[in-house]
Formats: C-alpha cells, structure tokens, sequence
C-alpha cells in the first residue's frame, strides 16, 4: 500500500510527465507497406504533445497487426487492435477511439494520403475551445483533390450532396475521413452511432444530440502511397444504407426496409413464374402456385443474402442451409399471415384490412425469425 503510493508520487513528481492528451487511430485493411511511414511522420510533426497511434487492424492478409505489434515493441506511443472476423471502417475508428483514455481524438487513414501537418493546427483549435469538432477538408479555400478522375469528383460531390440532408451543421466536406474531436464529443453521439460503411464522420454529425461546432481547415488529399483503395462499390450502398438509417432508424431498421423492399421484389417474380406455368405451360393452378412460391423464396433468401445481410453473407454449405431455414421460417409467416387475416375477416373487419394486417404480421415474422434464425450473428 505504502509502496503504490510512493511509486505514484514519484510519477507525479517526474519532469515533463504529462497525462496522454490526443489518439490518432488509424483504420488499417492491407496497410502493411504504409504503417511505419505513417508512425515516423506522427512523430515529426507531434513534437510536444503527449499522442499516440492505435492501429485498428480487421486482420488483414498482410499482415499489418503483426508488423504493428514489431513497431509498438520499440515504441511504446504505437498500438494495436486486432479485430477478427470484422470488417468495416466505420466501427473499426468507433472502437479505436473507445480503446483511448485520451481527450482528445483524432482519425485518419494509413495510405498517407491525409496530411499529418494538419494535426498539431486541429490539436490547436481544440485546446483553444473554438470548436468541437475540426475536419480536415478537401474542398475548402485552397484544398484540393489531387490526382482524382472526373467520375470520382462527381460522385464524391453528389454524395456530399446527399451527406447534407442528414448533417446537422453545414460542412462542405462530409465524407472527409480525417478529423479531430473531443472526447466527450464522441461520447455524446456514440449510442446512436448507425457504424455502417466508411462514413464515420458524417455518422457522428448526424448522431449528435446538438449541432456541433465546427471548423474545417484545408488540405490537399495526396495520392495514395502504396496499396489499394478499399473504397468500392459497395461503400456506396453502405453510403446509401447508412442515409437511411439516419433519416428513418429512429423509427424502423433499416434492415426490415431492406427486407420488405425485396419482399416485393418477390411478389412479382412470383406473379411471373406463376403466369409462365399456369398460363403459358398449362399446368394446374395449385402446381404452378407451389412453384412460384417456391421460387420466390429462393428469390428473396438469395438477394436479401446479397444486399440486407451483405455484412453477414453465407456461402457454400451455409448457403444452404440458410435457404432451408428461411424457407422454414418464412412457411411459418405464410401460416401467420393467413391465420390472422382470416381470424379478422372472420370477426367482420373489412376485407382488405384483414388481408393488409396478415401481410404486416408475415413480414415482421419473417423479418424477426430469419434475422434470428437465418442470418444470426456468430
Ligand atoms: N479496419 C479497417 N476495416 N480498415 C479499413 C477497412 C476495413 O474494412 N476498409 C478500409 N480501411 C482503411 C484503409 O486501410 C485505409 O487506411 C482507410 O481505411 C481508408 O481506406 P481507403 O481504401 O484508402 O479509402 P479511400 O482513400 O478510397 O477513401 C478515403 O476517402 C473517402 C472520401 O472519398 C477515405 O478517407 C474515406 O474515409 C473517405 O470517405
Ligand atoms: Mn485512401
């Protein structure tokens, strides 16, 4: 007892000790070429400030972690956290920044292509208090995108577009994935974080219980060092699933919108199947309607596998026996959906209210049974 607290007092006593103030995290997938560059560069231009990197590694095949875990042995202000079976930007800076005790938080990319020059100007402004939150930001004043094609600009500048109906303060940079905020910041909004896809940054604007103060300080977006780009795509259904969950999860997943939305999709491949054997081949109408049905529950096992649960794809034998266990499942919503339809029309509610009650009772079903049963997450 009397020992822990003389090596405490010792540790206050030290010259220059100074708590951790500011957390770069840094998302990585394949970065194994840039992380060193990367810890060499933080440490030219954070001279004097008590920082460190975290790695958030979704473990890649290149090995980053384990050339991290080389880098933070020699250098105690490196980390690492390795995440399996993961994979996306979004949670992989929340959880990097929820791994730091550090008031202050920064994100960037590993690829080099985010000017570290601007960090002590962001720490700045911070300490300053004449934000909460600072963007790095590449259409303002003199920044500039460097090296982009035209196709590249014009989506970038129509998914900004897009960005500003959920943002809740106006920032000409939304998509930006280099920023610094305060910790208590982060904590404000990280509750209703959606952590879908690579927009971090907006998600955090539009999660904020308050607007958030803001400055955006310029920069040019260099070309990336070495690597890929991970940005594809399906970063732009994330995008858009992403919107979706900002302007209406408050009140439905966007999840079941997904699943309902491709639910319809299958009604018409049913209608179609239908009309090609019962019209078109002549087979009997009971057939041709055990068929469609059928089909389209292969239909909507397969997109939903592909699009609603895109994160969670199953493949080779899981594929299977997730369409078996959808079928199962969705067979005992058809059950539900006729029985309370007909246990309404029965007590004399109009006919198609009862028909309209049974679909929602079937697709809710369906919807709850299959994210449970189908599509569980491991
Ligand atoms: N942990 C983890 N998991 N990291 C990832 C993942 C993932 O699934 N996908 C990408 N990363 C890392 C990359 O290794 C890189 O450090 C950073 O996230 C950005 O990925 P890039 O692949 O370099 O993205 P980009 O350069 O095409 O996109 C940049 O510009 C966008 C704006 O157009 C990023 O800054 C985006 O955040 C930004 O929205
Ligand atoms: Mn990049």
């Amino acid at each position: 007892m009397h020992r822990v607290l003389a090596e405490q007092d010792l540790a206050a006593a030290a010259p220059g000790a100074t708590g951790l103030e500011l957390t770069v995290v840094v998302p990585t997938f394949n970065e194994a070429p840039n992380v060193e560059e990367l810890v060499r560069r933080l440490g030219d231009v954070l001279g004097g400030v008590e920082w460190e990197v975290v790695f958030v590694d979704d473990d890649s095949p290149d090995g980053t972690a384990d050339l991290v875990r080389r880098l933070a042995r020699e250098n105690r202000r490196v980390r690492v956290l390795h995440r399996i079976g993961r994979r996306g930007l979004s949670s992989a800076c929340i959880e990097g920044m929820l791994s730091s005790a550090a008031p202050y938080l920064a994100v960037m990319d590993a690829d080099l292509q985010h000017d570290e020059a601007l960090l002590p100007q962001m720490l700045r402004v911070l300490r300053e208090d004449a934000a909460d939150l600072v963007v790095g930001s590449r259409y303002v004043a003199e920044g500039s995108v460097a090296g982009w094609d035209e196709r590249r600009q014009l989506i970038s500048r129509f998914a900004t577009r897009l960005s500003h109906l959920v943002a809740r303060a106006p920032i000409a940079d939304p998509m930006s994935g280099f920023f610094m905020l305060r910790r208590d910041v982060l904590h404000d909004a990280v509750h209703r974080l959606s952590a879908i896809g690579f927009k971090i940054l907006l998600d955090i604007m539009a999660s904020t219980p308050r607007p958030l103060r803001l400055r955006e300080l310029p920069y040019t977006f260099r070309d990336r060092r070495a690597g890929e780009s991970k940005l594809d795509n399906r970063a732009v259904q994330d995008f858009l699933l992403l919107l979706l969950d900002k302007a209406i999860g408050r009140y439905v997943p966007p999840r079941f919108v997904l699943f309902t939305l491709v639910g319809g999709l299958g009604t018409f491949v049913h209608l179609a199947v239908l009309t090609a054997l019962f019209q078109g081949l002549g087979t009997s109408f009971v057939t041709g309607q055990a068929a469609a049905t059928l089909t389209a529950m292969v239909f909507n096992f397969s997109v939903n596998n592909v699009l609603t649960y895109r994160d969670q794809q199953l493949k080779g034998r899981a594929w299977f026996t997730g369409l078996l266990s959808f079928i199962l499942a969705c067979s005992v919503g058809a059950l539900a959906n006729v029985g309370v339809a007909a246990q309404l029309f029965a007590q004399e509610t109009n006919w198609i209210l009862s028909a309209v009650a049974g679909v929602i009772i079937g697709a809710v079903w369906n919807y709850a049974a299959t994210s449970f049963y189908t599509w569980r997450r491991r």
